[in-house]
Formats: structure tokens, C-alpha cells, sequence
């Protein structure tokens, strides 16, 4: 069907599953074991109601922000997902060209299938660009790569501390990988061997550390000025030490549903690290200097700002925008972006918020969310 048959993000994912290879739409849907996270990543936003207000004059409405003190244009990023080609020979490029022409910040993925440096090279002058790390077991190769990223103007990373083991994503292992695919073969030559014989996902990851620990912070902050983020994160505990030890932030999330099945959402998550991090160290949230991302099941505006009144800085979006590349290149994901700032600027209206420093706590009804 044509774009303008597309009415919101969920569209992407019908017209995806119908037009895409079997191997890509498995390895872009699939989630761990039985995906009950998955799918709880949804339903906890239908846990979260709203207390809008009225009578204030909405004739204008502005929902930019600063993520890690860069400008966007909404309160959302393009967050990371391997393997671009898979569903369109531009792979992650559509999502760098989108990202320029509405002001939004991309994270570039260590696992691309373009290289890293034509996804820098390709980005406009001035258009700011994150970068998601895996950790290699090699750390001399890690450290080459932060290093060459900061260089190339990176202005943040964030490590992956979800994934010291790739979940069972069944559906994807039942696909065969074939690493001499062009399309299958990431340009950032990490892996060291490859394993063919359990879906794309196992096959491009066997080189990420599962030794990973807290004791390797210190050498991050020694071998790179760019603020740090752990990418995540899933209890007030983490993050309490993320912030002890002088990151920058972390993002809740369960990766989409595909590491730990059972994970709770992200959005559950946020409740309790805003809750003790305000009793045990007396931050307020949003906050500049300790900054909460969500990721995992938002499709809507409506989610994005839900996750705002409850203290997130931003919130990531991954599949959507795959699955709108997937289907039209660069103009789906155009197309996707321009879908969410309209729903962005109803939602602010009907919610009586004319910027997000309006879109408090007080707005919304969470207490059917289990941390509450
Ligand atoms: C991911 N995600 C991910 N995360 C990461 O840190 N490194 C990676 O290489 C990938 N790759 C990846 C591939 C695909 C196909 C998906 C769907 C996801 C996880 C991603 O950053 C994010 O946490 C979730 O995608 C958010 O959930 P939604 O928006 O896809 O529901």
C-alpha cells in the first residue's frame, strides 16, 4: 500500500511480515524463549492511565529537548538494532538520513551492517550521532574502536550490559545464517568465528566478553572522554551504582525482549529507580547530570510522553523504524518520524502540556504498574 495508507507505526510491522524474507523478519521479530517480555513490554504501557488538564491555551505546543545536552526534536532516539541489510540494501543508512531531516539522534550499532565510518561520513554537518558498544573479548579491539569513535565525533556510548550471552531467540535459530550473504556480514569485523547453524543473532555475537564487570568501568572513563551510559539496566540497584560510579545515564531496557525472558518492561523499571534514587540520593528526575532512558514496546507518541511524566530523559525506538525501512527505505522511516510528531503535538494538546517540563508525574495514573 501506499505511505499515506500507513496511520501509525503498528502498520509498519503488517506490510513488514508480509513483504520481507522469512530470515530477516525473523531475526528483527523475534524475542527470547517465549517472549512474554515481549510482549509485556507493550502491555505496560496499557497499565499507565492519564489525569490530563484543561483550559490552557495549547495553540502551541513544543516537545524538543536536549538528550545528553545535544537538541532534538522530539523525546525520542533511534536506538540500536544489528544487521541493516537484512531488510534493505541501505541497511542503518535509511535511519541516518531520517535522523538528520527531523532533528533526532541516532545510536549507531557496533554490529551495522554498513561500517561505522560510512554512517559517520553520511551524517550531516553538525547531526549528532551515539554509539552502542559491545564489549569485545579482545579489549585492545574495544578500545580502538571507542577511541576511533571519539575521534569521529561520537558524542556519547552505550555499552550493552544486557548481553554477556545472546537469549534464545527461537524463531531466528530456526533460520539458517549464511555469512556469505552480503546483506548478513557486518562491516565492523568483530566476530571471530561464525556459526552458522543458529540464526543470525548467535552467529555475529560469539565475540562480546561475558567477563564484563563493574571492575571495568574505571578503564572506560580512562580511555574515553564521551559520557558513558549502560544500556540495560533492570533494577534501582544498577543504576544507583551507575550513578556512585559517575555515568551518565542508563537505559532501562530488556533489549527488546530478546536477552532474559521475564524481564519486566522498561517503563516498570523507571517507577523504582525515580523512587529510590530520589530517597537514597536525593535526585529529582528528569535530571541533567544522571540521565533515565527507556526502550522496548513504544509505538506510540502517547508511550513516549508517558515515560516522560514518570522522570525518563527519552525514550529509544528500535523495531519500528526497521520495519519501515524494511518495507519503504528511507521514505518509511520519514515517514515513521513524521507519524510520531503528529501524534506528539495531539497528545501534548489533549494532555493541556505546552512543553514536556509540563508533562509531570501528577499527569499520570501509574499505580497499576507493579513497582509503584
Ligand atoms: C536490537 N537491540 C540491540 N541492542 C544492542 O544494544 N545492540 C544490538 O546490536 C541490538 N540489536 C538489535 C537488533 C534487533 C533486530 C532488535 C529488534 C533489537 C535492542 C534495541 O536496542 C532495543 O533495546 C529494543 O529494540 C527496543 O525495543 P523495540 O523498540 O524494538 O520494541
Amino acid at each position: 500500500p501506499p505511505l499515506s495508507e500507513i496511520l501509525n507505526l503498528h502498520d509498519f510491522e503488517y506490510i513488514a511480515r508480509a513483504v520481507m524474507p522469512e530470515k530477516a523478519w525473523a531475526y528483527y521479530s523475534s524475542a527470547a524463549d517465549d517472549e512474554i517480555t515481549n510482549r509485556e513490554n507493550h502491555a505496560a504501557y496499557h497499565r499507565i492511565w492519564w489525569r490530563p488538564r484543561i483550559l490552557r491555551d495549547v495553540t502551541h505546543v513544543d516537545f524538543s529537548t536536549k538528550i545528553l545536552g545535544h537538541p532534538t526534536k522530539m523525546p525520542l532516539y533511534i536506538t540500536a538494532t544489528a544487521l541493516g541489510k537484512l531488510g534493505h540494501p541501505d541497511g542503518e543508512l535509511n535511519l541516518t538520513r531520517a535522523a538528520a531531516k527531523h532533528g533526532v539522534i541516532q545510536m549507531i550499532p557496533t554490529l551495522a551492517s554498513c561500517s561505522f565510518d560510512e554512517l559517520v561520513d553520511n551524517a550531516k554537518p553538525g547531526q549528532v550521532q551515539f554509539l552502542q558498544l559491545y564489549v569485545n573479548k579482545d579489549r585492545s579491539i574495544t578500545e580502538k574502536f571507542v577511541r576511533h569513535a571519539e575521534q569521529r565525533g561520537i558524542k556519547a556510548l552505550f555499552i550493552t550490559v544486557d548481553a554477556p550471552q545472546l537469549g534464545r531467540r527461537e524463531k531466528d535459530m530456526r533460520q539458517k545464517f549464511d555469512a556469505e550473504d552480503p546483506a548478513e556480514v557486518t562491516e565492523n569485523k568483530q566476530q571471530d568465528k561464525v556459526d552458522r547453524s543458529q540464526g543470525a543473532a548467535r552467529a555475529i555475537s560469539s565475540f562480546i566478553d561475558p567477563g564484563l564487570d563493574w571492575k571495568d568501568i574505571p578503564w572506560f572513563q580512562k580511555i574515553t572522554k564521551m559520557p558513558l551510559i549502560l544500556k540495560g539496566v533492570q533494577c534501582w540497584e544498577d543504576a544507583l551504582q551507575a550513578y556512585d560510579m559517575g555515568l551518565a545515564g542508563v537505559v532501562l531496557s530488556n533489549h527488546g525482549g530478546r536477552q532474559l525472558d521475564f524481564s519486566r518492561s522498561g517503563i516498570e523499571v523507571l517507577v523504582e529507580v525515580v523512587r529510590e534514587l530520589k530517597k537514597q540520593r536525593g535526585l529529582n528526575f528528569p535530571n541533567e547530570k544522571f540521565q533515565l532512558f527507556v526502550d522496548g514496546g513504544v509505538r506510540r507518541a502517547n508511550d513516549v510522553l508517558k515515560a516522560i511524566a514518570l522522570g525518563a530523559t527519552a525514550v529509544g525506538v528500535g523495531r519500528p523504524f526497521l520495519y519501515a525501512f524494511s518495507s519503504y527505505g528511507f521514505e518509511g522511516v520519514d515517514h515513521a518520524l513524521n507519524i510520531l510528531h503528529d501524534e506528539f503535538e495531539m497528545n501534548m494538546r489533549l494532555l493541556g502540556a505546552r512543553n514536556l517540563k509540563e508533562v509531570v508525574p501528577e499527569m499520570v495514573d501509574a499505580s497499576s504498574l507493579q513497582s509503584h
